[in-house]
C-alpha cells in the first residue's frame, strides 16, 4: 500500500519558510514583496484559484492586488494594465489568470509581461531559459511536484520517468525539470499508442490529462511513484484526480491525493517565485550600484 504523499503540510512548511524568509527580507531591504492577480471574466473556478492566491500572499506577508475585469475586456485594455504593471516597483510579480476570453491571445499576453515579473514562468524568455536550464522562474505547478518529490526523499537519477498529458503549464515543463534531475523521460498523449504498456514502465509516472480517474491499476507498475495533477469536478459535485486512487494506491510506493496533494504545492511555489522577483530585482540594481 502506498505512502499518501501529504501536499497540504509540505505546502503549509514552505509558506512558513517563506512568511520568514519575506521577513527576515523585509528587515534587510525594507521591501515588501507584491503579486497583482489579474482575473479576466467570470470563470468560477478561476474565481477560487485567484481567492486562495490573494489569502496566501496575506499568511506570507506580502502585499497582494486583485484586479477583477469583465469578460468583454478588449486585448489592448489587458495590454496597458500589464504595461502599467510592468512598470510598478510596488508589484515584484504578474499573474494573469488563464484561461482568457477567446477576443484575447494569451501568447500576446504573456509575451507583454516583464520576463522578471513573470512568475507564472510562462514568458518565452522563461520557457527557453528552462530548455536550456537556467530559468528565472519555473511554472508553479512542475516546481510544486518536484518540491513535493525531492521532500519525500525521492531520487529520480536514472529513474523511468513517464508524463501523460503534453500541456504548457504542466506536461511539457515537468517533462524538463525530471530530464534535468536525470531521469529517463517519456511524454504521452491522446494519441500515443498502446499508453498502459507505456505507462506501466514508469518508476514516476506522472498524470496531468484533465480526464478523471484515467489511470487504472493496470497501467501502473508495482511500487511506482504516482503523481496526480488532474483537477476534475464529478458530476456529484465531488473533485477527482486523473488517477483511480482507490485503485492504483496498492500497487504504488508513493502517491499523491486529490485535493490535498499538488494543488497546495501550486500556490506555495507562487509565493517562492514572488519573494524570488523581488529578492532578483534588489541583486539587480546592487549590481547597477556596483559597475
Ligand atoms: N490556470 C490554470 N493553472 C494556471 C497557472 O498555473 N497559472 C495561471 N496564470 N493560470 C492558470
Amino acid at each position: 500500500m502506498a505512502a499518501v504523499i501529504d501536499g497540504n503540510k509540505i505546502a503549509q512548511n514552505i509558506r512558513n519558510e517563506v512568511r520568514q524568509s519575506a521577513l527576515e527580507f523585509k528587515e534587510k531591504t525594507g521591501i515588501v514583496p507584491g503579486l497583482a492577480v489579474v482575473l479576466v471574466g467570470e470563470d468560477p473556478a478561476s474565481q477560487v484559484y485567484v481567492g486562495k492566491k490573494a489569502k496566501a500572499c496575506a499568511e506570507v506577508g506580502f502585499l497582494s492586488r486583485e484586479y477583477k475585469l469583465p469578460a468583454e475586456t478588449s486585448e489592448a485594455k489587458l495590454l496597458s494594465l500589464i504595461n502599467d504593471l510592468n512598470k510598478d516597483h510596488l508589484i515584484h510579480g504578474i499573474l494573469v489568470q488563464l484561461p482568457l476570453p477567446e477576443q484575447i491571445s494569451t501568447e500576446k499576453i504573456i509575451a507583454a509581461i516583464d520576463p522578471h515579473k513573470d512568475v507564472d514562468g510562462f514568458h518565452p524568455y522563461n520557457v527557453g531559459g528552462l530548455v536550456t536550464g537556467s530559468p528565472l522562474f519555473i511554472p508553479c505547478t512542475p516546481r510544486g511536484i518536484m518540491e513535493l518529490i525531492a521532500r519525500t526523499g525521492i531520487d529520480l537519477k536514472g529513474k523511468e520517468a513517464v508524463v501523460v498529458g503534453r500541456s504548457n503549464i504542466v506536461g511539457k515543463p515537468i517533462a524538463l525539470l525530471l530530464l534535468a534531475q536525470h531521469a529517463t523521460v517519456t511524454i504521452c498523449h491522446s494519441r500515443t499508442k498502446d499508453l498502459p504498456s507505456v505507462t506501466r514502465r514508469a518508476d514516476v509516472l506522472i498524470a496531468a490529462i484533465g480526464k478523471p480517474q484515467m489511470i487504472k491499476a493496470n497501467m501502473v507498475k508495482e511500487g511506482a511513484v504516482v503523481i496526480d495533477v488532474g483537477v476534475n469536478r464529478l458530476e456529484n459535485g465531488k473533485l477527482a484526480g486523473d488517477v483511480d486512487f482507490n485503485e492504483v494506491a496498492p500497487k504504488a510506493s508513493y502517491i499523491t491525493p486529490v485535493p490535498g496533494g499538488v494543488g497546495p504545492m501550486t500556490i506555495a511555489m507562487l509565493m517562492k517565485n514572488t519573494l524570488d522577483a523581488a529578492r532578483n530585482k534588489v541583486s539587480k540594481s546592487k549590481l547597477r550600484n556596483n559597475f
